[in-house]
């Protein structure tokens, strides 16, 4: 190779190592724009309150939509389902709390859908079957979850013996099986919560069961009062896993 070739050679080497170098500053540039765009994206997310609270959209946003539609017989389902309703419009959900008694609601516009339903004599309320029968298609194209409200749960949670806290655990899943099996459909996700004996509202036949239900289950015979079971903090936090970026795991 003439001495004017091996200059030539080598001035292209020097002009391709100059040329990585320059690529590989400006590839660094560019990373650490990106790095410092995410940086200030999440600086901002923590002042707001921390970037697992969906419910703190990003600039332009709509807020998640929840729809919470309920059925029940005696009345906490409803109050489960209002203070659900309450404790995640307080995150800034757009939240709908429906009766499904009192009407029908299409929940194919809403992000996430929570059912609610008590349990009699095994069943979960038949106003409730309805509605996930109607709109089993819509429903099974969201993120859903079932609140399902029974005795079993309380007596669950109450009871000392592990073999009995098995059997009323089996107990409160079997309901849902049977509305599984029943409508078609299956839930995202599965709380199971402790509900109330409301002697207060009963009747005196109910009263009379219902105590011996609850003395058989170790829960109070106390028929001057209402019993409240559920655990509110529970619910909170079921309600704070909704709201992050992944809702609630199977269960
Ligand atoms: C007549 C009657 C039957 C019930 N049967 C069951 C049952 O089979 N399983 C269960 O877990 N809870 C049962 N419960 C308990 C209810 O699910 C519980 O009281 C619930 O909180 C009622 O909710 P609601 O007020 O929304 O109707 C029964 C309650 C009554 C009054």
């Amino acid at each position: 190779m003439n001495e004017a070739r091996s200059r030539q050679l080598d001035q292209v080497d020097k002009e391709l190592i100059r040329t990585e170098k320059h690529q590989r500053q400006h590839a660094i540039a560019l990373e650490s724009r990106a790095l410092e765009t995410v940086l200030t994206r999440l600086e901002a997310l923590r002042k707001e309150g921390g970037p697992a609270d969906a419910s703190r959209t990003l600039e332009g946003e709509p807020p998640m939509r929840v729809l919470i539609a309920y059925a029940t017989h005696e009345g906490h389902t409803g109050e489960i389902a209002r203070h659900l309703g309450d404790t995640l419009k307080g995150q800034g959900l757009e939240v709908t709390v429906h009766d499904v008694a009192s009407g029908d609601l299409e929940p194919a516009p809403f992000d996430r859908v929570v059912l609610a339903s008590p349990v009699h004599l095994g069943r979960h309320q038949r106003a409730l079957v309805s509605f996930i029968k109607r709109h089993r298609r819509a429903l099974e194209l969201k993120e859903t979850a079932l609140l399902s409200v029974g005795g079993a749960t309380s007596a669950a949670e109450h009871a000392q013996d592990p073999h009995r806290r098995k059997r009323y655990s089996r107990d409160a899943q079997h309901a849902v099986e049977d509305l599984f099996k029943t409508t078609g459909w299956k839930a995202g996700h599965v709380e199971y919560v402790a509900g109330a004996l409301l002697y207060r509202r009963y009747n005196w036949l109910m009263r009379f069961v219902m105590k011996g239900i609850a003395k058989s289950e170790g829960l109070s015979t106390d028929t001057t009062k209402d019993h409240d079971y559920t655990n509110w903090a529970a619910l909170d936090r079921f309600a704070a896993e909704l709201v992050s970026e992944d809702p609630p795991s199977p269960s």
